[in-house]
């Protein structure tokens, strides 16, 4: 008998007309976490969930379950999904492709009168990339237990205003309390936003699990002075120290190459005044890394950069960790499940570890949990012309659909 399939122009449509959400110049979406952009993708999100049937159901840190019942309703629920929000110049397919699969996946049931013996649930995940709020998957940490939700409501964005104020400004502040709550298994569409299934010329990535990864805010400070008359051997210039770590922690990665990961991707620059001297600078550090152990020592070469730099400049620094997200394997059941639906779809397939961090990290902490990657043009993502194709966005909600009807027991 052929496999049940999804509609591949419908889901595709869903991802166009969400896109329009925050759409920007370039052909990407800029829709931070708790924004009006993001209310409003939330509300479409919702409306579908409600148009196809689903019960709705919102959490105290603004995560958001659409629920398609199953025959025997005191079983957990097999989950999926992912996110709504993006980073500033974001693409149209990353978190929102999890999601909107999902959804096309309860659409498809609905269309063929399928019963599941579970319920399967659909999750929009609340700040999932972190751009906004630090740390990243937050909510997702809040459901698993691994924060507690005052932490979780508490996260601060730079204009100072709280992840819990903004989930209120917007009306997704939920009742339902946030996790504790059994998950049959979790399964996660997502694109690559790497290079490799594509050089490999594979459709499905089978994710072994997520790489670890470690955030902290610094900061350097020197002083401010006249950029004209104060003599080189004078300056405590926090930005030429700032510069240092840059290196630094490029050297880090590059020492741990070809796996290691370095980026400082915020900087902020006091007084930021063409001629005066630059006396503070805060800025982030993420190090990645697949194994613990090299990661740990990158870790370690930077701090030691840090004291260096700062000793040889007369500078004074500060290196903070504010999140430790150790790699994480996925289960093997979930693994096995996603590899047999591909064979089954007859979709080349290769086993890949997770570059990015997704909210099945925290969901791996609380049930069996997997991944499905497909394949993203170039490898380009957090970016604008992020792009993957009609036929793979298709090809991964089939697996997804298989993989769900696989866990949750179906029915005609
Ligand atoms: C999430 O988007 C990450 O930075 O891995
Ligand atoms: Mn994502
Ligand atoms: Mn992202």
């Amino acid at each position: 008998m052929p496999a049940l399939t999804i509609n591949a122009e419908r889901l595709w449509e869903s991802l166009m007309t969400m896109a329009q959400i925050g759409a920007t110049p370039k052909g990407g979406v800029c829709r931070l976490a708790l924004t009006d952009e993001d209310r409003e993708a939330r509300d479409l999100f919702v409306q579908w969930g409600k148009d196809a049937g689903c019960a709705v159901d919102i959490d105290q840190i603004g995560n958001i379950f659409l629920r398609r019942a199953g025959s025997e309703p005191d079983l957990p629920p097999v989950m999926t999904g992912s996110h709504l929000d993006s980073q500033p110049t974001g693409g149209k397919f990353d978190g929102v492709y999890g999601v909107l699969a999902g959804l096309e996946v309860i659409r498809t049931l609905n269309d063929h009168g399928y019963v599941t013996r579970h319920p399967i649930d659909v999750a929009a995940r609340t700040n999932e990339e972190g751009s906004r709020f630090a740390p990243a998957m937050v909510a997702s940490g809040v459901f698993a237990g691994e924060f507690s939700l005052d932490y979780g409501l508490s996260r601060t964005a730079l204009n100072g205003v709280t992840l819990g104020q903004e989930l209120d400004r917007i009306g997704y502040a939920g009742e339902r309390p946030c996790g504790g709550q059994a998950v049959h298994r979790y399964i996660e569409a997502h694109i690559e936003q790497g290079p490799l299934l594509e050089a490999e010329a594979c459709v499905i990535g089978v994710v072994q699990g997520i790489q670890g990864q470690r955030w902290f805010d610094c900061s350097i400070q020197g002083m401010e002075s006249h950029a004209g008359t104060t003599p080189l051997p004078h300056r405590r210039d926090a930005l030429l120290g700032a510069c240092c770590m840059v290196q630094a922690v490029r050297d880090a990665a590059v020492a741990h190459a070809p796996l290691g990961r370095g980026t400082e991707g915020q900087f902020i620059v006091q007084p930021n005044s063409r001629n005066v001297i630059p006396g503070r600078v805060d800025f982030s550090i993420d190090l990645r890394h697949p194994e613990d152990g090299p990661l740990i020592t990158m870790v370690e070469a930077v701090r030691e950069a840090m004291y260096r730099v700062c000793a040889e400049m007369g500078l004074s620094g500060d290196m903070h960790e504010i999140w430790h997200q150790p790699p994480t394997p996925f289960d093997s059941g979930c693994i096995d499940a996603v590899s047999r639906a591909a064979s089954a779809l007859g979709l080349a397939s290769m086993s890949i570890v997770s570059g990015a961090g997704h909210d099945a990290k925290y969901l791996a902490q609380v049930c069996p949990t997997g991944m499905i990657f497909i394949p993203c043009k170039d490898g380009i993502s957090h970016n604008e012309i992020e792009d993957a194709s009609k036929a793979d966005v298709a090809a991964g909600c089939n697996v997804l659909l298989q993989v769900l009807l696989d866990q949750a027991g179906s029915q005609r």
